[in-house]
């Protein structure tokens, strides 16, 4: 696979041109002053530099561009929000940026299907207000919702705050339309919820970063809208407690619709940040939701009743404003983190079983290695998946010996590295961690059938 210099100079200015004829000059952009936002992610940590950005507009100009770099054999990297967490989105080796904003059509919501079909480029925000227009909601709900896109959510199977009452972006797609690394395009959307004629291309899509193919369009699925919800925020002592928990309301709240956490120090510092006081405070904040057709505020307080004395006396809000105001402390760590310094997103699931004690070793094994650190942990407790945030790395330690300790910890515990996020470039060198031999092979298999040049985001997940 060549690498393209960003001088613009002989075989890029080549490139240049062909991409101009394919989507216009407009939507070429070579200026490193216009590039520069599209070459750098979310946390600052992943920074690379890229000869195009590339602004298709349509799935046949997707199809072409990909066409004209599998030719050359000019690797690309899809980009939608660039909210992604794991250094997926960026062009960290000099590829060529294609971005998908521009496949930003969103169709009108078949009521009678419950499904919509939304161009990639889509950004959650809008899809959400499309559904609720119609009486429906989004299962997926997340705090980039103002810039993520529909196609890098399937692409990274975005979890977030609404998993355990609709699963993750897996869940949520009936059907795909997507151009393969030759060019070629699949497209199946007709939404059928049954459907077993052969391969699941639609799933494969789902988690794939990028590697398999660059989504252009998903049909959806809708779930009911909902009009009465309550919010809680739970004090709880101790993580063991916080678990007991969510165990007891996943089991007495049937409308229960997310049980997220925020520990001590992330609290304190999103509280610092905000520049809020909490209106509770303990070792473990829990942030839990029920949506129903009717007032579920009676249900989540006999469920909260259920779990006795392991939680404590919660601050409880029902209209909007009130309840965004919870949110922000749970919502809110991300941007607090970032404020604190350049993060190590640790994004890792572990057992029911185990997660407490993984929780509360954590920090102390990352402390051991560099002193100089501060752990954060929040994430979705519902689901088993904690965000262990690192900062402070001193200068000069190998990132690498904290991100080890942190996974060989959650795979003696028989957890996974990635809950969400996924594999990027951040953790591709931990992924035999979790998969087998066996399983790298067949991963690497699929990525030659799908893309023969090794052009799709060849540095992430598994290289090519
Ligand atoms: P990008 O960042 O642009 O890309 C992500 C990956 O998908 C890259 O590998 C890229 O190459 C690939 N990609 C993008 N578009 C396409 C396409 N059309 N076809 C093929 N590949 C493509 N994530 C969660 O799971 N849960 C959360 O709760 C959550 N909360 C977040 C909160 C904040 C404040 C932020 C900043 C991020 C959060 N994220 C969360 C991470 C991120 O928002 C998700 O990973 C999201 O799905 C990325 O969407 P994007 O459009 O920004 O994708
Ligand atoms: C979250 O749950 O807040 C997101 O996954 C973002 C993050 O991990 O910072
Ligand atoms: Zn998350």
């Amino acid at each position: 696979v060549a690498r393209v210099t960003a001088t613009g100079t002989g075989h890029a200015s080549g490139l240049v041109d062909e991409l101009v004829g394919v989507v216009g000059e407009r939507h070429v952009l070579v200026d490193p002053d216009m590039t520069a936002g599209y070459a750098v992610d979310w946390t600052g940590r992943f920074r690379g530099s890229t000869p195009a950005v590339v602004r298709p507009g349509s799935v046949e100009e997707v199809a072409d561009v990909v066409r004209l770099l599998a030719r050359r054999g000019i690797p690309l990297v899809a980009q939608g929000g660039n909210t992604g967490m794991v250094g997926g989105s960026v062009p960290t080796a000099g590829e060529v940026v294609l971005s998908t904003r521009r496949l930003d059509r969103l169709e009108p919501v078949d009521a009678l299907a419950g499904q919509v079909t939304a161009g990639a480029g889509v950004v959650l925000d809008r899809l959400h207000e499309h559904a609720e227009a119609a009486g429906f909601t989004f299962g997926v709900d997340l705090g980039a919702r103002s810039s993520c896109t529909v196609g890098g959510m399937i692409a990274t199977n975005a979890g977030g705050i609404h998993v355990l009452r609709y699963g993750s972006m897996r869940a949520q797609v009936v059907g795909i339309e997507a151009v393969l690394g030759d060019g070629s395009v699949v497209e199946h959307l007709a939404g059928l919820e049954k459907d077993n004629t052969g391969y699941d291309l639609a799933g494969l899509m789902c988690g794939s970063e990028g590697t398999l193919g660059i989504v252009t369009k998903a049909r959806l699925r809708l779930r009911p809208r909902f009009d009465h919800v309550v919010t809680a925020m739970v004090p709880v002592g101790s993580m063991a407690a916080a678990m007991e928990v969510a165990a007891t309301l996943r089991a007495t709240v049937a409308n229960l619709n997310a049980v997220e956490m925020v520990g001590r120090a992330a609290l304190d510092l999103v509280a610092d940040h905000l520049g809020v006081a909490p209106p509770v405070r303990a070792e473990v904040v829990l942030v839990v939701e029920a949506a129903a057709h009717h007032d579920p505020s009676e249900e989540l307080a006999a469920g909260l009743e259920a779990c006795g004395e392991l939680a404590g006396e919660p601050a409880v809000a029902v209209d909007g404003a009130a309840r965004r105001a919870l949110w922000r402390f749970r919502e809110g760590v991300t941007e607090a983190v970032n404020a604190a310094g350049i993060p190590h997103k640790l994004d890792v699931t572990l057992p029911a079983a185990a997660l407490a004690e993984f929780a509360d070793h954590v920090g102390d094994a990352v402390h051991r290695l560099d002193p100089s650190t501060t752990t954060y942990l929040f994430g979705h407790l519902g689901d088993g998946n904690v965000h262990v945030n690192v900062i402070g790395l001193a200068p000069g330690h190998d990132a690498d010996d904290v991100d080890r300790a942190v996974f060989e910890l959650v795979v003696a515990h028989h957890g996974s590295i990635s809950a969400e996020h996924g594999i990027g470039t951040a953790k591709r060198d931990f992924l035999h961690l979790n998969r087998s031999p066996a399983e790298l092979a067949a991963f690497a298999a699929l990525r030659r059938a799908f893309d023969p040049a090794g052009i799709l985001n060849p540095n992430v997940l598994v290289p090519t």
